[in-house]
């Protein structure tokens, strides 16, 4: 695996590979690598015949207060797991490379509606910090298709209303999420979680699951459903900020048509960490 800082090295690269005939797959990353970031380079390797995964924790898309400064960096780790799973390429930018103007006069890109609502209500910038460094790091990559997961779900349809939005001839592909034994979404924060917290956490993919089931047995409205999920994550101990369906599609609010594919969302607070989670619901 070729580690590279400079972009102009980064760009031969990868220009070379090109000439060649390869595709090229992307993984952009913050770091702190687990199972579910090496299940995204594995889908990568499927569709692609070079694949460069980024590590960048990206300040913009932090609010003040968040955990921009303490959050976990493991670059021994993750430049040996990656090694091992088979990645060509592994771009570690500086912040120069990625803001050259600084952060404050940054170009930012914004993604109105879907990047507003939910997540980005609660976090305001967030959308549009991600947004605006998965478009740069596009231009700096220029890869051919590039793997996000779906546990994000918001921020995986933000990515693709941008790439279409801006024109990027990049293929976006959602990745499954992968899940601990007891059905926690791996997540990098979640090691902010002590061990009971962990086991607790579990109910919000077994509470999406029974959304999911109640949605199609088509007996109770969506609102009864979704006020009993966020009673059940309370009874657990979790805060939740939300249980809800809505259009798998856009993030609409939901309609009664068949065919019209949902998704069930869920955000809550757990000690120190909020945790999502979300399942699609094919009608
Ligand atoms: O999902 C993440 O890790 C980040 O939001 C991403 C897509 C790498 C952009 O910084």
């Amino acid at each position: 695996m070729q580690v590279i800082r400079e972009i102009d090295q980064l760009r031969d690269l990868i220009g070379n590979e090109r000439r060649l005939g390869k595709r090229i797959g992307f993984v952009p990353t913050m770091g702190n690598l687990h199972e579910g970031h090496y299940s995204l380079l594995s889908i990568a390797r499927e569709h692609a015949e070079l694949t460069v995964a980024s590590i960048f924790v990206n300040p913009t898309q932090f609010g003040v207060g968040e955990d921009f400064s303490r959050y976990p960096r493991t670059p021994e780790e993750d430049r040996a797991g990656l090694s091992g799973k088979g990645c060509d390429v592994l771009y570690l930018p500086e912040q120069e490379a990625i803001y050259p103007f600084g952060l404050e006069r940054a170009v930012k890109i914004c993604v109105p509606e879907l990047g507003d609502m939910l997540e980005g209500a609660k976090r305001p910038g967030h959308f549009d910090g991600v947004a605006t460094v998965v478009a740069r790091l596009f231009n700096l990559v220029q890869p051919d298709l590039a793997v996000f997961g779906n546990k994000d779900y918001q921020q995986l349809l933000v990515v693709r209303r941008m790439t279409r939005d801006l024109g990027f001839p990049v293929r976006i592909i959602g990745a499954p999420i992968i899940r601990e034994a007891n059905g926690l979404a791996m997540s990098s924060r979640n090691q902010y979680l002590d061990g009971q917290q962990r086991e607790t956490a579990g109910v919000i993919h077994s509470t999406l699951q029974r959304m999911c089931e109640r949605a199609v047995a088509g007996i109770e409205t969506l609102a009864q459903i979704e006020a009993d999920a966020s009673a059940s994550l309370s009874s657990a101990g979790l805060s939740p900020d939300y249980a809800l369906f809505r259009r798998a599609e856009d993030l609409g609010a939901p309609s009664d048509r068949r065919g019209e594919d949902l998704v069930a969302l869920i955000a809550a607070r757990l000690g120190p960490v909020r945790l999502l989670d979300n399942q699609v619901l094919r009608r």
